[in-house]
């Protein structure tokens, strides 16, 4: 049963129950608007109750992965030029307090950040051995829920192909960024969540996204023949997911979404 709620994912009751997948991208404390009315003390307290009803509301054997960088401007917390990388240790500790443990990590690599990133810059104002590195990467922290696997599903071979799963066993992947986010900041390219979805869940699985956004793991998930279920907080985002899911309704690539038995594969 598939749903978008329009509601704060920090409240329980805006969850479905037996959700396989979670593919999700919190705010990242980097000064976007969608997140500038948390303190850094709300935000984390924002994120360890949203996993902890996304761990809540998710099969054993299912899966949360969740996308997120370090903090490169740590400046405006911490009053001194500084990059923080301890959400991603502080979530660890928290889904393991909830039965969750980490199965995968994966380096998505971007566009270099010079491209299109004010924080660094090659000019005579800036000091010799003043260089920054920012990141033109982020993470994929892939979760499970007290098991790795799950009874009754069938084996990998019959649902994902020996040629992608080749590709995507391998811990980075290099997916150009969304550049058109001109309805919303900061979209997941379909690519990252179809590659996800294909490896992490199973056709009729209900898929999460509890920070939904423009609706991307909704688009994925039903072009992929999966349920999904998404919690927005912003109205004019919830109308975009609407506007994202209309506009795939009975869509050719769901007509045509990998058929579920890949057993003639084990000939290469
Ligand atoms: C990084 S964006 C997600 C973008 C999404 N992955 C996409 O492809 O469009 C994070 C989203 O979380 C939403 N958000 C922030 N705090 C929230 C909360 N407590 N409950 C629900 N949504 C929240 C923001 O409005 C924003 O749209």
């Amino acid at each position: 049963m598939s749903r978008i709620v329009l509601g704060d994912s920090r409240d329980i009751v805006n969850y479905p129950e037996n959700v396989a997948l979670t593919i999700t991208s919190p705010p990242y404390y980097c000064e976007k608007d969608y997140e500038s009315d948390y303190s850094f003390d709300e935000y984390l307290d924002m994120l360890k109750s949203v996993l902890s009803n996304t761990a809540d509301s998710t099969i054993d054997g299912g899966k949360i992965c969740i996308n997120i960088a370090d903090i490169a401007a740590f400046s405006k917390v911490s009053g001194r030029v500084e990059e923080y990388i301890g959400v991603s240790r502080d979530m660890q500790e928290w889904l393991r307090e909830k039965d969750c443990y980490l199965l995968a990590r994966t380096i998505w690599s971007k566009d270099d950040p010079w491209m299109n990133s004010q924080h660094v810059g090659y000019h005579d104002k800036i000091p010799a051995t003043y260089v920054r590195q920012l990141p033109s990467y982020e993470y994929i922290w892939t979760y499970y829920k007290k098991t790795p696997g799950r009874e009754g599903i069938g084996a990998v071979t019959d649902h994902l192909s020996k040629e992608d799963w080749k590709r995507w066993v391998s811990s980075v992947w290099h997916i150009r960024s969304v550049r058109a986010n001109d309805d919303h900041a900061a979209k997941f390219p379909e690519e990252l969540v179809r590659r996800l979805v294909l490896l992490y869940s199973v056709p009729g699985d209900l898929v999460l996204d509890p920070f939904c956004g423009s609706g991307t793991t909704a688009v994925v998930a039903y072009k992929n023949r999966r349920d999904y279920a998404g919690i927005e907080r912003n109205p004019e985002y919830h109308a975009l997911i609407q506007k994202n899911l209309a506009a795939v309704e009975n869509c050719l690539e769901r007509q045509f979404a990998p058929p579920p038995r890949y057993k003639l594969n084990r000939l290469f």
